[in-house]
């Protein structure tokens, strides 16, 4: 496999964000050739995905089922969304056991309840953290009051991601020697994120109140925030736990506009974007199938590393330490607690 080198070894890329943009898009690598069934299994492994009864979080889903896996489970905000979801893979794939398990993102005790029926199960080998948002409007989750955007797809993902760690990371039944895996989705906009409020003490603050001026443009600075958040959040983790025991890495699919993702668009945007959309966009299928080598194909090379068109990027350590304590302050709850006690290399 290529890139040997881990995102925060690799020199700095100078390119403008546009011009990596493009070539991801329009001159992408090509898809792997190990990417196939045949060339990998994941035959009697257990996987969760969140955002699992959509967009590329189902289609990523599909494809683990066509390399053999034996459980899938779909999280889903909706259940009735999860349940559609999971009838159409299981007429495809009638052997396989497909559930369906609630999780809402804006409140962490649905996600407290969630990690503890994942550490019930006899194993769980793959996790997919694929749920996410884009708002153009302000919004704020309605459990914690805080930003909907920094809830889900940074704090309420760096919720779950610690308390899947000491699951993912337990010995298979089989006591085959297999590492867990733990994908986190973030973005290439997460590459272009400006940390506008990274003066403030502490970080988390500044971000929950609504900013004079929100508009689109501050909407997509948040987003892109969020995700730059997430590749951090991966890297910080991936320094607590060996590779043997989980590999944890940080996937971007592409800008993929074939899911519900920009449903929240303002219609004018979309009639203007959709040309470009059709020109630059890379398919649900082409998407899915990066998650599942962030998840499946990549070794221990790519423990806490950002992967984007199929292959190793590198990214900078800038405001990760802080961030992670004021991460952690947040999240003080005592599985919390247990479960960095139990990752802690010993
Ligand atoms: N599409 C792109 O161009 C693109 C580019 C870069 C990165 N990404 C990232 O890729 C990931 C997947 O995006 P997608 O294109 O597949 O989007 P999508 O089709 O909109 O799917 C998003 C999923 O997240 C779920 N979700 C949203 N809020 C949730 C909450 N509070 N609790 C639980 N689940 C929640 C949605 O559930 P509902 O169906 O109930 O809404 C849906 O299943 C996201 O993290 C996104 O940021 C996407």
């Amino acid at each position: 496999m290529s890139s040997p080198q881990s995102s925060i070894s690799l020199p700095p890329r100078h390119d403008t964000f546009l011009k990596i943009f493009t070539k991801h898009q329009l001159h992408p690598n090509p898809k792997p050739a190990y990417l196939k069934p045949g060339s990998i299994s994941v035959a009697h492994q257990t996987g969760v995905i969140t955002g699992g009864n959509a967009g590329i979080g189902l289609e990523s889903g599909r494809l683990l089922l066509s390399l053999g896996l034996s459980q899938l489970i779909l999280a889903a905000r909706s259940p009735s969304k999860g349940q559609e979801a999971a009838a159409a893979l299981q007429k495809q794939y009638p052997k396989a056991k497909i559930d369906v398990w609630q999780l809402d993102l804006n409140s962490y005790d649905s996600i407290r309840e969630f990690a503890r029926k994942c550490a019930a199960l006899p194993r769980l080998d793959i996790a997919i953290l694929s749920a996410g948002i884009m708002n153009v409007g302000y919004k704020t989750s309605p459990v914690t009051g805080r930003e909907e955007m920094l809830q889900v797809n940074y704090l309420s993902t760096a919720l779950l991601a610690i308390l899947l760690l000491p699951t993912l990371k337990r010995e298979k039944p089989s006591g085959a020697n297999t590492p867990g895996r733990l994908t986190l989705v973030a973005s290439g906009a997460a590459l272009i994120a400006e940390f506008s409020e990274g003066n403030g003490t502490p970080l988390h603050p500044p971000f929950d109140k609504q900013g004079e001026r929100w508009n689109m443009s501050a909407a997509k600075k948040r987003y892109d925030l969020s995700k730059s958040m997430v590749l951090m959040l991966g890297y910080t983790l991936s320094k607590m736990i060996k590779p043997d025991e989980t590999v944890i890495n940080i996937v971007d699919p592409s800008f993929t506009p074939g899911t519900s993702f920009f449903h929240n668009l303002p219609l004018l945007i979309k009639i203007f974007a959709y040309p470009l959309a059709m020109l630059l966009g890379t398919s649900t299928n082409s998407a899915g199938w990066r998650y599942v080598d962030a998840a499946v194909a990549r070794g221990k090379e790519s423990h806490g590393s950002f992967l984007s068109d199929w292959e190793i990027n590198p990214y900078g350590k800038q405001f990760m330490d802080r961030l992670w304590n004021e991460t952690v302050n947040e999240l003080d709850f005592p599985e919390v607690r247990e479960a960095m006690e139990s990752i802690r290399e010993k």
